[in-house]
C-alpha cells in the first residue's frame, strides 16, 4: 500500500477524487514500492506460444533488472529459467530470441546446459570431490500458459503443444464431438449471457459467433476462394458443422491459417450508443492502437464520426469534436491542446463527413525483423496537420514529423 500520507486527497470521498497526480508516473520511491508489491508478484507475458514451435527454441524478457529465458524443452515441455550461470551468475544468453542447438552454453567458463535447464558439464569439476550437478541446474522460474480455450476442456487440450502434436489432435476425427460440443455449449451459454445484458460486453471464448469469424488469410493457393467468407458459409457450402468447416480447414494449412472475429464486444447498439451519448463519457484516451499484431482498435475516431455522429446522429458535430480532442485533453491534463485558437499549437484534421470510411483490416510487414502488424486505414481525411505542418495529404504520409510526446506533467511544470 502506498503510505496514505503520500496521498493529495481522500480516496473515500469521490467528489473529491482527481485523476493520479502526474508524480505518481515518475517518482522513484512510488515506482519501488509498485515494483515489489505489484510487478514482481504478477504475472508477465512473454510471447505467444508459436515462438516455441521447436525443442531448443527460447525467448529472453527482462523482468526490470532480471532476466528470464522461456525455453521449449527436449521433452517438449516449456519452461523458464533466471538467465543467469550458476557459476558465477553470468549472463547465458543475450538475443531477444532464437534457438540453442542441444545446449545453452556460457561464455565464460563454458559451464553447458541442457534445453531442460540441468546442468550438463562444468569444466574441470570432475576434479570436485562431491559435486552434485544436480544441484546446478538453472533456478526455475514460475510459467504458465494461458489461452482463449482455457474454459473448454476439449479445445483446451487440443490446441497445447507442438505445433505437429497440435495439427494432429485438431485433426483427430476422435476428438471431434467433444470439440464440437464444447464450442456449441459455450455459445448456447453466451446466447443466454448476451439476452440477460444490456452492455454487449461477453466472455473469452463466448465471442465466437461463426457468421462473424471471416477467413482473412488462406495459405494454399486452392484456398483462395475462402478468402473473405464467414466459418458459418464455409460450413453452409460443405455441409458440415461449423467446428468441422473452421479446424479441416486449419488442418489442411497447417494450421496457418488466419481468421478475424470481427464486432465480438459492444456490438448492442443501443447500449453502445448509450454509452457514447452520457456527457461523462470519453471518447478515446484508450489503448486504441496498443494491440498492433493482432487487433485494430484505433480506427475508433473514424467509425464514431462516421457511424455514430454521420449515420446514427447520435450527437451534433461540433459535440463530437469536442469530445474527441479539448474534452480527452482537459481530463488527461494536457490543456493546451483542442482549440482552435490563435496561439495555440495548429493539431488540425481536414476531412469529408460524406467520404469518411475505415477501409478492410490489412496485414502488412513494417515491424523489425519483416515480422507484421495489423493495419486499418481511412477514407476521407485530407489534411493532418501537428504543430502547424501537413503530416498526411490525402491518406499519403508527407514524410514530415513535427510531434513530439505529449505529457500531462510537462504541462504541470
Ligand atoms: S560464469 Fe558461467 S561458466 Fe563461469
Amino acid at each position: 500500500m502506498i503510505p496514505q500520507k503520500t496521498l493529495d486527497w481522500n480516496p473515500g470521498d469521490p467528489e473529491q477524487a482527481m485523476s493520479l497526480p502526474a508524480r505518481y508516473f515518475y517518482d522513484e520511491g512510488i515506482f519501488r514500492q509498485e515494483r515489489e508489491k505489484i510487478f514482481y508478484p504478477a504475472w508477465h507475458a512473454i510471447a505467444h506460444e508459436s515462438e516455441f514451435e521447436e525443442a531448443g527454441s527460447y525467448v529472453v524478457t527482462d523482468i526490470f533488472d532480471q532476466s528470464v529465458i522461456v525455453m521449449r524443452g527436449p521433452d517438449g515441455a516449456l519452461r523458464a529459467f533466471h538467465n543467469a550461470c550458476q557459476h558465477r551468475g553470468n549472463r547465458l544468453l543475450h538475443d531477444r530470441r532464437g534457438k540453442t542447438h542441444a545446449v545453452i552454453r556460457c561464455g565464460y567458463h563454458s559451464w553447458c546446459y541442457n534445453q531442460d535447464g540441468t546442468l550438463r558439464t562444468a569444466p574441470r569439476t570432475e576434479r570436485l570431490k562431491g559435486f552434485d550437478k544436480s544441484k546446478f541446474g538453472l533456478k526455475p522460474v514460475k510459467l504458465e500458459t494461458m489461452g482463449l480455450f482455457d474454459q473448454l476442456p476439449a479445445w483446451n487440450e487440443a490446441t497445447i503443444g507442438t505445433l505437429e502434436e497440435r495439427r494432429a489432435k485438431l485433426g483427430d476425427p476422435a476428438r471431434r464431438s467433444a470439440l464440437r460440443r464444447d464450442m456449441d455449449g459455450s455459445q448456447r451459454r453466451t446466447i443466454a449471457a448476451d439476452m440477460r445484458r444490456s452492455d454487449g460486453e461477453q466472455g473469452q471464448v463466448s465471442m465466437f459467433k461463426w457468421d462473424s469469424t471471416f477467413i482473412d488469410d488462406v495459405h494454399l493457393d486452392k484456398n483462395q476462394h475462402l478468402r473473405g467468407k464467414t466459418v458459418a458459409q464455409i460450413a453452409k457450402e460443405q455441409g458440415k458443422h461449423p467446428v468441422d468447416a473452421l479446424l479441416d480447414l486449419a488442418v489442411e494449412e497447417d494450421l496457418k491459417t488466419e481468421f478475424s472475429m470481427q464486432d465480438f464486444i459492444n456490438n448492442n447498439e443501443e447500449a453502445v450508443g448509450q454509452i457514447l451519448k452520457h456527457p461523462l463519457t470519453l471518447i478515446g484516451a484508450s489503448d486504441g492502437g496498443a494491440h498492433t499484431k493482432f487487433l485494430t482498435l484505433g480506427r475508433y475516431p473514424t467509425h464514431f464520426l462516421a457511424h455514430w455522429v454521420r449515420d446514427k446522429q447520435i450527437m451534433t458535430l461540433e459535440e463530437a469534436h469536442w469530445r474527441l480532442s479539448a474534452m480527452l485533453g482537459w481530463a488527461i491534463g494536457i490543456r493546451d491542446r483542442g482549440w482552435l485558437r490563435e496561439g495555440m499549437p495548429a493539431d488540425i484534421v481536414v476531412y469529408e463527413l460524406e467520404k469518411l470510411a475505415v477501409r478492410p483490416m490489412e496485414t502488412i510487414k513494417d515491424l523489425p525483423d519483416g515480422d507484421w502488424r495489423r493495419v486499418q486505414k481511412a477514407d476521407g481525411y485530407n489534411y493532418l496537420i501537428v504543430n502547424g505542418q501537413v503530416t498526411f495529404e490525402d491518406g499519403k504520409c508527407t514524410g514530415v514529423l513535427p510531434g513530439k510526446m505529449l505529457r500531462s506533467y510537462d504541462m504541470a511544470g
